[in-house]
């Protein structure tokens, strides 16, 4: 099959991947640097992740973050994409109430950021919501498995669908789908339920720890790029170690700085 190569991403374009059977890449993304960096490498979709809580804004996880501290991620990310499609995270407390509630959020963040559509967690539970949106003309990702805004009862960050509650993830799968989410993602899910999932259903399907039968993948992006001390989760490949440079790079300059070889005559004006 010939490779589509699409020149800006929609909604629809990851719909074009899927019947292609053309894997597409998504990373998370907070702000306008590393959203240039990974839009010029040809990530498909940048997630402006409500994990902006806890790898930007040093809360201990997703909870705490509000819809007023995600608008300048978003905006900063949607600004600075060319190609990639921005998909915006609607935060713990901004949708559940209510689809009223979910639609005036929702549209705040769309007017806000310029963002491509938003993302909300939550299968069956969040078909009003999901509906209500489409029907107002935003674009949803759904986000169904290991959903880290309800880790409080899921109690911890587990994988889901495991045996008699593979049933229930199928179930949310289709619903999100009937409810008009143009993509799912598949968050800490048994490979082969998600490979199920993916040919279940139309709308491509984005794994974290799905395995790789999903149509297209996510990683947060300071995983990816090492960043954490230790050894990271066992569904995360770490594609550099930033950590490591920007280490060796801080040492470096603090020691050139006590010893007054930064700056030299070179970085210094006449
Ligand atoms: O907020 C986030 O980073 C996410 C990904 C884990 C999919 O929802």
């Amino acid at each position: 099959m010939t490779e589509f190569t699409p020149k800006i991403i929609r909604t629809s374009t990851l719909r074009e991947f899927k019947n292609n059977k053309q894997k597409f890449s998504c990373l998370t993304s907070y702000d306008s640097l590393t959203a240039g960096i990974f839009d010029e490498a040809g990530i498909e979709v940048l997630l402006v992740g409500d994990s902006a809580a806890d790898n930007a804004l040093g809360y201990k996880n997703t909870l705490p973050i509000t819809v007023e501290e995600m608008i300048p991620f978003g905006r900063a990310v949607a600004g600075s994409a060319k190609r990639a499609l921005v998909v915006v995270d609607m935060p713990f407390g901004s949708y559940e109430g209510s689809p009223e509630i979910a639609l005036a959020n929702a549209i705040q963040i769309m007017k806000s950021t310029n963002a491509g559509g938003v993302k909300l967690e939550g299968g069956l539970r969040s078909v009003d919501q999901i509906e209500g949106l489409t029907k107002a003309g935003i674009p949803v990702m759904a986000h169904i498995g290991f959903t880290p805004q309800s880790v409080n009862t899921l109690g911890g960050a587990k994988v889901q669908g495991r045996g008699d509650s593979a049933d229930a993830l199928l179930a949310d799968a289709k619903a999100v789908q009937d409810a008009g989410a143009f993509a799912v993602v598949l968050e800490l899910v048994p490979a082969e339920l998600a490979s199920e999932v993916t040919q279940l259903l139309s709308i491509p399907t984005i794994g974290i720890g799905a395995g790789s039968g999903t149509d297209g993948q996510i990683l947060v992006w300071t995983d990816f790029a090492g960043l954490y001390p230790g050894t990271p989760r066992k569904f995360v490949k770490q594609y550099a170690n930033l950590r490591e440079i920007l280490l060796q790079a801080a040492s470096r300059y603090r020691t050139e700085v006590l010893s007054s070889e930064f700056p030299s005559q070179e970085q210094s004006h006449q």
